[in-house]
């Protein structure tokens, strides 16, 4: 039997919630892949309406700690939204958003960042003139809240030598050693994206939502930063829930995916019981093959 399971064939009476919870049970992970077998994240039905749109509808997923979870589907899913409605940008119209046994979905970004969700962004934002050290700079002088604006935060005294320490630590876990000294417009979109990872790292996240880190990136710059995904997983036990276009990262990195598709929650399971799921090949209809070369 396999784990994957889908709304297709039962019909559309079964509502979503019941279809993605019984999804989640389906893929819960063992307890050996974390602390305990509380899940690090739990999302309960959420739901989430821009006007007439349904972005999301009584979406359900679990991440445990240290886990690297694929969200997958087509382009307008609702899988940014979901990352909204996780960190905080957006706040659902119903459903839970539950972090280490706490309900966040009422809490702004900030107080859920201090929590430990991290996120990278689908569209990289780099502070214009700064170099790559000095970007990571601001995001570790932030995470110990010694600061407003990111120029305080760079120019408000000498970094602390621990600071130093832990900007170079991440440089180097990054490979961004050559560029470390180089303004942000004059690197490349592959070494913007693993910057915009390490802003994310520095703060130490328990749980780090990726939207689409490999966009924009060729076939090296995408197995690079696969690499650096695993090490990331395997030297600061963050567990990941990763929204990625391309199949092979998504191979590459993750254990179990969920695939949404117009807002609902269509499958989950193993990535390549999934990609032979009817109600998967449907909602790809039309888009890039689905198997990983
Ligand atoms: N702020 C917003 N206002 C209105 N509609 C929105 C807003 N954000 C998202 N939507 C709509 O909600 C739906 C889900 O969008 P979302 O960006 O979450 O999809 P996605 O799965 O991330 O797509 P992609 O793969 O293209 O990034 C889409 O129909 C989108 O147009
Ligand atoms: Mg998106």
């Amino acid at each position: 039997m396999t784990e994957v399971t889908s709304t297709s064939t039962q019909a559309k009476e079964t509502s979503a919630a019941d279809a993605a919870d019984s999804t989640a049970t389906a893929a819960r992970p063992s307890a050996g892949s974390g602390r305990g077998s509380r899940p690090l994240l739990e999302v309960r039905g959420v739901t989430k309406r821009f006007g007439g749109i349904q972005a999301l509808s009584n979406v359900s997923l679990e991440v445990a700690p240290g886990e690297t979870v694929g969200l997958i589907g087509p382009n307008g899913a609702g899988k940014t939204t979901l990352f909204d409605c996780v960190n905080g940008l957006m706040h659902p119209d119903a459903g839970t958003v539950i972090f280490d046994g706490q309900r966040i979905d009422g809490m702004p970004v900030y107080r859920r960042a201090r929590l430990g969700i991290g996120r990278t962004f689908q569209k990289i934002e780099l502070f214009a003139g700064a170099t790559v050290r000095e970007q990571l700079m601001v995001a570790e002088r932030e995470k110990r809240g010694d600061g407003r604006l990111w120029k305080d935060l760079l120019w408000r005294g000498a970094p602390s030598p621990e600071e130093v320490d832990e900007v170079d630590q991440m440089v180097k876990s990054l490979g961004l050693e050559d560029v470390a000294d180089t303004p942000a417009e004059a690197i490349s979109l592959g070494q913007g994206r693993l910057v915009e990872l390490g802003r994310a790292l520095v703060q130490r996240p328990r749980l780090l939502l990726l939207d689409e880190p490999s966009s924009g990136l060729d076939s090296n710059e995408t197995t690079a930063l696969a690499a650096v995904l695993t090490v990331v997983r395997r030297d600061f036990g963050t567990a990941m829930l990763l929204v990625e276009h391309d199949l092979d990262m998504v191979a590459a990195a993750v254990t179990r995916v969920y695939v949404l598709d117009f807002g609902r929650m269509i499958a989950s399971g193993p990535l390549d019981d999934v990609l032979s799921d009817d109600a998967v090949r449907a909602a790809y209809l039309g888009q890039a093959p689905l198997a990983p070369s």
